[in-house]
Parts: structure tokens; C-alpha cells; sequence
């Protein structure tokens, strides 16, 4: 027989005593025997919640063989809680597939056969989702939780994601239900690194999943309400999840070298300009040997920052060849040059000169520095195969 694959619920648990045990026989007596083709675990991480939780959790592991219980010392967060449950249950227990899960039924047992199902159809990631059809909040939320849950849903998803295409994907970024596999995926996240151990780790794992390429999808979440027990989330609990996004995104390569790129750029106008005031009005030099230094100038500071800085993973140091590449980059330069002449005399020749210096930040922007962009990427500084 082919050996089953595992599935480890993980729950992290802070004061649900009330709670747990229920939890505990629902998903061993009720939930696991329906799914036939999974092992099914469950995992506790409780923070030695001091309403004695984890002595339930202790009692019921006499009855119940795939129960596990790892305990911190003191209470360290969600986000700690899930890096040592994540990372017990792949070493010690093995697991195929993680699942992370809420201690007090606010999400529906039923949702976890959902979940390794869309396992077994070649999803790697599947959220639960309060956001697409059969999903929904409580009924019973005030419009302080609601208008959290919603701006700070969407404002997560804005920062880290727009525009591309996860914005329009991922409708329910905080969501606590989720299942992951393990292999390619949760053994390669970066666990240590985090920004929050608390419940911003949840979009940190996100972010992480989906730039390692995890086939993602979402299944409809019917949140329930809460019946005993207390929220952990507290008034800091937005800020802590935005603060992670704004992060990621900002500490994102792709944003790192952009911002570099428009650093550099913005120098080498103030090379221009000042030089060009230097030589035009200072020295007297004539028009046309004013514009040409200033000009060469700038392109030399674009050149020599964008190597040692922006691209600095792909910089050239050899004379050899430094010389070939930067009288390629006066190429491109040349380029841009001739974009920006060309479609600037087009321009004001239909609107009129006195929209001309209206124009030039837009033929900067729009035309100009895509046009570097590209050229620095896919020529200058390609990179290596
Ligand atoms: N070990 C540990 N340590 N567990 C914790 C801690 C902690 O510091 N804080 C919370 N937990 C556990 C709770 O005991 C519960 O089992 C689970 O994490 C979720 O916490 P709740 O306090 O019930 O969160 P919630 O219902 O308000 O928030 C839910 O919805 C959010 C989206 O609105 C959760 O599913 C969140 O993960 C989700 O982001
Ligand atoms: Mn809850």
C-alpha cells in the first residue's frame, strides 16, 4: 500500500481552556475520520497560557495518538507560535502539508477536508477566504472590527501586491485558515527573518509563498463568531500587519533596485544642471561645448552609480571591460536622447511651446526612464546566464 500522505493541523493556542478541548475531540472524532487519503495530525503550540490550556491538551493526548503539544516558556505571539509549530512538525512529525487553524471554531472544521483537497488537485498554497462567494464575516462584528478587517485587508493588499497581478488574486490577505505544502515551499520559507511575531507573520508567510511560486487559490471562509473565550487581536494589531507589508514591499529586490535607479537618474540631473550653470554662465564657455560636458558628465555619474549601486550584483570591474560598457551606455544614452528630442518637438508642435516644461517630466517619466529601465536590464547589466 502506498504510504498516506500527512497532514499536521497546527493551532496556536493563548488562554483557550474554554475552548480547546471541544476542539480537540470535533476534529479526531468528527473531522479526521472523513478524510480517507490523509494521515491527519494535530498540533498545539501553547504559550503556557496560565488558564492551564495545555493541561487539557496533556489529558486528551491519552486518548488520542496523533495529538502533539509543544510548549513556550512564556507568551512569545501567533507568528512565534506558527515558526515553532511549522518547524516541529515538518522535523519531528514529518508533515506533507501544514495547515494552520484557530483554537475557538471560528473557522469551520469542515473547511480542512476542503483544504487537502485542493492539495490533492496540484494547489501548493490555499487560503480560506471571508472575501469571494460562500465566504463571509460574522454577523455579529461591530463596525470597528469590520472596517479593520476591510481597509486593513485591502491596504495590506494595495502595498504589497499593486499592481500586479496578486492584488486581484489574493482577496483575503489576513486570513488564519490556510494550508501549505511543505515540500518546495514552507521548507524554504525564511522563518528567522521576520518582521512580526505577531500577527503580521501571516501576510510575511504569504508574501513568501507566492514569490517562491506557490500554485495559489482561496476556498469560501464563513468566519464564525467567537463563543467563549477572548480575541487576541488587539488596537496594535493593524499596525503590526501594515507595518510588515510596507516592509516587504519596500526590502523587495525588484523596489530596492527601482528606487536606486530613480536616485541615480535624479543625481545625474543635478550633475546636469549644475555643470551646464558651470561651463554655460560661469566659465563662458560656448552654448553647444556647455550642453555636450554637462551632458557627458551626467551620463558618467549615471554610469558609475548605477554599476557600483544599483546593479552592483552584475558590476563590471575590469578596464576592458568598463570601456566597452560605457561606450555602450552612451548608446542607450543616445537613446534616450533621441526619444526625448523627437517626442518633445512632436509635441509642443501640436499643443504649443508653452506647455514645454509641463511636458518634459511626463517624457521623463512615461518614456524616458522605461526606456533606461529596460536597457540597463536587458542590456548593460544583463544578467548572466
Ligand atoms: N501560542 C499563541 N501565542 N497563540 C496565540 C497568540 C499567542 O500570542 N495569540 C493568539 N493566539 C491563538 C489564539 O489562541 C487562537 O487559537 C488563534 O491564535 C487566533 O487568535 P484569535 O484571538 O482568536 O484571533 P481572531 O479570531 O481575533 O483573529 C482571527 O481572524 C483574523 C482575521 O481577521 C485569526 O484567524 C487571525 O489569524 C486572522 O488574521
Ligand atoms: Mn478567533
Amino acid at each position: 500500500m502506498q504510504k498516506r500522505k500527512r497532514a499536521v493541523v497546527i493551532i496556536p493556542t493563548y488562554n483557550e481552556a474554554d475552548v480547546i478541548g471541544e476542539m480537540i475531540t470535533h476534529l479526531f472524532e468528527k473531522t479526521f475520520p472523513k478524510i480517507k487519503d490523509w494521515d491527519c495530525h494535530l498540533l498545539i503550540v501553547d504559550d503556557t497560557s496560565p488558564d492551564g490550556t495545555a493541561k487539557i491538551v496533556e489529558k486528551h493526548q491519552k486518548k488520542f495518538k496523533n495529538l502533539h503539544l509543544v510548549l513556550n516558556a512564556k507568551k512569545m505571539g501567533i507568528g512565534y507560535a506558527y515558526v515553532v509549530g511549522f518547524k516541529h512538525a515538518m522535523s519531528k512529525l514529518k508533515a506533507d502539508v501544514l495547515i494552520e487553524f484557530d483554537a475557538d471554531f471560528q473557522h469551520p472544521p469542515d473547511t480542512i477536508p476542503v483544504l487537502l483537497q485542493k492539495i490533492d488537485d496540484g494547489y501548493d498554497y490555499i487560503m480560506g477566504s471571508r472575501k469571494v462567494k460562500g465566504g463571509s464575516n460574522p454577523e455579529g462584528w461591530g463596525f470597528k472590527r469590520v472596517f479593520f478587517s476591510e481597509v486593513g485587508g485591502f491596504v495590506g493588499r494595495f502595498i504589497m501586491f499593486f499592481p500586479f497581478k496578486h492584488f486581484f488574486k489574493v482577496t483575503d490577505p489576513t486570513t488564519g485558515l490556510k494550508a501549505s505544502r511543505v515540500k518546495g515551499f514552507v521548507d524554504k520559507l525564511d522563518m528567522k527573518n521576520l518582521y512580526s511575531f505577531k500577527f503580521g507573520y501571516k501576510i510575511e508567510f504569504l508574501y513568501q509563498m507566492l514569490a517562491l511560486k506557490a500554485k495559489f487559490t482561496e476556498i469560501p471562509l464563513k468566519f464564525g463568531l467567537r463563543t467563549k473565550g477572548e480575541s487576541k487581536i488587539s488596537g496594535n494589531t493593524a499596525k503590526d500587519v501594515l507595518r510588515s507589508a510596507f516592509l516587504l514591499r519596500w526590502n523587495d529586490p525588484f523596489i530596492q533596485k527601482f528606487l536606486k535607479f530613480g536616485t541615480v537618474g535624479f543625481i545625474g540631473y543635478l550633475v546636469n544642471a549644475t555643470t551646464l550653470w558651470l561651463f554655460g554662465s560661469k566659465l563662458g564657455y560656448a552654448e553647444w561645448l556647455a550642453w555636450l560636458l554637462s551632458t557627458e558628465l551626467a551620463i558618467i555619474s549615471n554610469f558609475t552609480w548605477n554599476n557600483v549601486w544599483t546593479f552592483k550584483d552584475q558590476k563590471f570591474t575590469s578596464p576592458k571591460d568598463l570601456l566597452s560598457k560605457f561606450v555602450q551606455f552612451n548608446g542607450t544614452s543616445l537613446g534616450a536622447l533621441l526619444i526625448q528630442t523627437t517626442v518633445g518637438t512632436i509635441l509642443t508642435t501640436f499643443l504649443g511651446v508653452q506647455y514645454r516644461q509641463l511636458l518634459l517630466p511626463f517624457i521623463i517619466l512615461f518614456l524616458v526612464m522605461p526606456y533606461n529601465w529596460l536597457m540597463y536590464n536587458k542590456v548593460i547589466w544583463k544578467k548572466k546566464k
